[in-house]
């Protein structure tokens, strides 16, 4: 009885299963014409609260096609072509692939043991992602989660490395005025607080100023303070500004303290021919932060945390209890779970890996040049017309900007541009977001989308005009 059931559902899951592949592949041939983000109104959210959790199960047909139309269509499509906020999520239909593949097996990736191929393809993506950096063999690594995992798991090495138990009380930590806020959370997670964070100001071109930077170390040192870690930007959130890798390795080297990068958004760059030389430097660094679910085209989640010397994370992570002694590694095998925070851990590897292999290191390089130039044919666009301000220069795919007729205030010029974004996002075009630099409110372009063309860039900027033309008029009129 329990077996003809059993096999039922297996049918039905199967039905259910081409049948969302078919809806999902032809919702992905429509997405350039699709609005970018779609809202749930009030009644909506409504509507899924009343559903609750029933005590009889429910046709599963039902039930999958409820969260199609119900959940799934509510979202900030950010795999769109046109969706320019925050870091995007371009993933490709690889990565997808590679997903589902990973999640079917449900393989338990923390031992070498239960995923003896799986680790090992991980092991040897780790290794061809180390060389890409510049490290040599000691090197090594994990799959995290993301950006904000990768920063706190190298974060833990530092503090573990350069700080013995007794003086953790007195470590501090550098970053900028511009580093991701990931950054301070992990460090005050793993026991460093606020008033032990230097945030060091950046220069015109928002990379961490190095004059200030020594001056802050040098006056921690001269408190009986221990500087132990600075952490450089290899693509600012904001701006996609490269920290000087070379000079604040001098430093860290000089104090012997920890030289961390959050390449989290742009150590993609070193799979370009173009553009790699930008993080000279980087090979000096004792570990990195990269997201293949920003750059990399991924789905959520992959980031890859990099150490020079793999030790440090085994010595910070590593964990040896009784119920776990028939899994420990041999020689040449990694425990995944001992190299980070996660045990049961699954194989994030594994779409990097198949994405690589069907799309060949080139093609991918050639898709992330495709952003530089994306963020110049916006910048070329805004050069056009009248009254824009760049702020930063496109660079790393991103290029900030705004609407600064001469003769209003900055709190109207703040208000305008916030406006023009609402505008533009609520039309469903394009998303256009704001964030704020040197205390202005500005709009931001990321434009990491493979698929983006040239016409979706300038006609964006275009709209993003006529909408300042629109609210610029009232607003004279009103002052
Ligand atoms: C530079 C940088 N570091 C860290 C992060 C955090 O990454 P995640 O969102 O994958 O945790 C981001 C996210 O945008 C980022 O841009």
């Amino acid at each position: 009885m329990m077996n003809k059931q059993e096999k039922t559902l297996n049918n039905e899951v199967q039905h259910a299963v081409e049948e969302f592949v078919q809806i999902f592949c032809s919702e992905k041939q429509k997405l350039p014409a699709n609005r970018i983000m779609n809202e749930a109104c009030e009644n909506q959210i409504a509507k899924l609260k009343k559903i609750g959790i029933p005590s009889k199960g429910r046709s599963i047909d039902k039930v999958v096609n409820e969260m199609i139309e119900d959940i799934y269509k509510y979202r900030a499509e950010s795999n769109h072509p046109r969706f320019f906020g925050f870091v995007p999520g371009p993933a490709s239909m690889l990565s997808w692939l590679g997903d589902i593949m990973t999640a079917a097996y449900n393989i338990h990736a923390a031992t070498w043991t239960t995923s003896p191929a799986a680790s090992c393809i991980e092991q040897e993506l780790i290794s061809w992602l180390c060389t890409q950096v510049g490290y040599t063999e000691k090197s090594g690594g994990l799959f995290v989660s993301g950006g904000s995992m990768a920063n706190m798991t190298a974060l833990t090495a530092a503090r573990d490395t350069i700080l013995k138990e007794e003086t953790r009380h007195l470590g501090v930590a550098y970053v900028s005025d511009q580093t991701h806020s990931s950054v301070a959370k992990g460090l005050r997670i793993i026991g460093i607080p606020n008033d032990r964070i230097r945030k060091i100001p950046t220069d015109s071109l928002f990379r961490m100023d190095i004059k200030e930077l020594k001056a802050a170390i040098e006056l921690d040192i001269k408190n009986g303070l221990i500087p132990f870690v600075v952490i450089a930007s290899a693509g600012t959130t904001n701006t996609g500004s490269i920290d000087p890798l070379q000079e604040i390795a001098s430093l860290c080297q000089r104090h012997s303290m920890w030289m961390h990068v959050d390449g989290a958004y742009g150590a993609s760059i070193l799979l370009t021919k173009k553009y790699k030389h930008l993080l000279n430097g980087i090979e000096k660094a004792d570990s990195v932060s990269w997201d293949a679910h920003k750059w990399l085209f991924q789905t959520y989640d992959c980031g890859m945390v990099l150490v020079k010397d793999k030790r440090n994370l085994l010595n910070s992570f590593h964990a040896n209890p009784e119920y776990l002694k028939d899994l420990e590694a041999k020689k040449d095998q990694i425990n995944y779970g001992d190299m980070g925070m996660e045990l049961t851990r699954p194989a994030r590897g594994l779409k990097l890996w198949l994405t690589l292999q069907v799309m060949g290191s080139d093609a991918i390089g050639d898709a992330i040049e495709h952003g530089f130039q994306l963020a110049e044919w916006a910048e070329d666009e805004l050069k056009k017309k009248k009254d824009w301000e760049i702020i930063s220069h496109a660079q790393l795919a991103i290029v900030n900007f705004r609407f600064a007729p001469s003769g209003i205030t900055e709190e109207q010029a703040d208000e305008l541009n916030q406006e023009i974004s609402k505008a533009i996002i609520d039309s469903g075009y394009a998303g256009v977001f704001t964030t704020e630099l040197d205390g202005k409110k500005v709009l931001r372009i990321c434009a990491i989308n493979p698929y983006a063309t040239e016409s979706d860039m300038r006609n964006t900027i275009r709209r993003l005009n006529e909408y300042a033309q629109e609210f610029y008029q009232p607003m004279e009129a009103i002052s």
